[in-house]
Parts: structure tokens; sequence; C-alpha cells
């Protein structure tokens, strides 16, 4: 385990479990549908890279980047685009993919605005959710794990650009950002 972990809460075999279910579970909600699965970057790309492997479908895959907001825009629940999805939505049913729900607001907003290009439909695939009390809850279709309100790290998910590369999620000992 690496040094900075106090505690590893999924392992890597937890996860390509929680993982193969929702595939499953996609490959056949979405089996008459045009699947767009959309990752958020960066925090997701591991996460859409194995659950891509696991949907027994012809899907496309597209990238969206937001940034992240500041304390101001938090509350205001603006979230700045940096990378916008290419081409026409109209015949899709979109997917979106993402690493860990928080406040909500990046999925709230992104599901907003990707409603307003007129797909069929937006859901929603979260590998976390974060036992937090949401603003405006997120009503995410997939949920591997909901997870308890502690600065988690690994498979995707980063403090400072460290750790996305760990295998498993664990718990962030507090000295290293304190
Ligand atoms: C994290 C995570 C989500 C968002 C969740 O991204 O990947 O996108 O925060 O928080 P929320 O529910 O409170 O909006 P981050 O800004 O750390 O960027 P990253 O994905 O590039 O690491």
């Amino acid at each position: 385990m690496h040094p900075d972990i106090t505690e590893i809460l999924y392992t890597e075999d937890e996860i390509a479990n929680a993982i193969s279910s929702i595939g499953r579970q996609i490959t056949a909600d979405y089996a008459d549908k045009r699947l767009l699965l959309v990752s958020i970057l960066k925090g997701s790309f591991i996460f859409a890279a194995d659950l891509i492997r696991h949907i027994e479908l012809d899907l496309a895959v597209d990238f969206i980047a937001v940034a992240s907001y500041g304390a101001e825009t938090k509350s205001s629940g603006v979230v700045r685009i940096i990378k916008d999805l290419e081409g026409p939505l109209e015949s899709y049913d979109i997917l979106l993919v993402e690493d860990i729900v928080d406040s909500g607001l990046t999925l709230n907003y992104l599901r907003k605005y990707l409603r307003s290009l007129n797909p069929k439909s937006v859901e929603i695939a979260a590998l976390l959710v974060k036992e937090v009390k949401q603003e405006t809850p997120v009503e995410c279709k997939y949920v591997g794990f909901v997870c308890p309100d502690a600065f988690v790290v690994g498979y995707g998910l980063d403090y400072a650009e460290r750790y996305r590369y760990l295998p498993y999620i664990g718990v962030l000992d507090p000295k290293v950002y304190s």
C-alpha cells in the first residue's frame, strides 16, 4: 500500500466486480439504443476505459473537460467547459461517466447543458457517490459505491494531480494536505 494512504476503501477486485456488474446492466438497458459514453476528464478516464470493455454494445466514446471551480463559483453552480463534445448529439442516448459525485454541482450542470443539445436521453454512471447532503441531488442511474465523506484518491482520483495511478481507492493521509 502507498505510504500516504491510511486505508483502502475499495480494492482492485472490488472495483472490477462493481464495474462488471454496471457494464452488464448498461448492456441490457441500452441494447436497442445508440449509446454515446461521455467520460468527464480527468478523474473518470480509468473508470471509463474499464467500463467500455464490460459493455457489449457498439457504443461511441467522447470526452468532456471542465475547469475546477473556486469557492465562489461553487456556490453559484457554474462550471466552465474547457473541452466540449464533438458533433451533433440528436441521435444519441448519452451516458455521462464520472469518478465521484461530491456536491453534485458538476453533474447537475453538465446534465442540464447536454440536455440543451437535444440528445435522446442523458443518464449518469458514477463509480463513487459521496455520502454527503447534495444541494441539488443528482440522480445517478448506475452507482458503484456509496463512499464515506473522506478525501479519497486512486483509480483516477487525485490530490494535486498525484495518486491517479493507484489501482485501488483509498483514504489520503491528512498529513499530505494539511
Ligand atoms: C472532481 C470529480 C468530479 C467533481 C465532483 O473533479 O472528478 O468531476 O470533482 O465534485 P462535485 O460533485 O462537487 O461537483 P476535479 O475538479 O477534482 O477534477 P479532475 O476530475 O480533473 O480531477
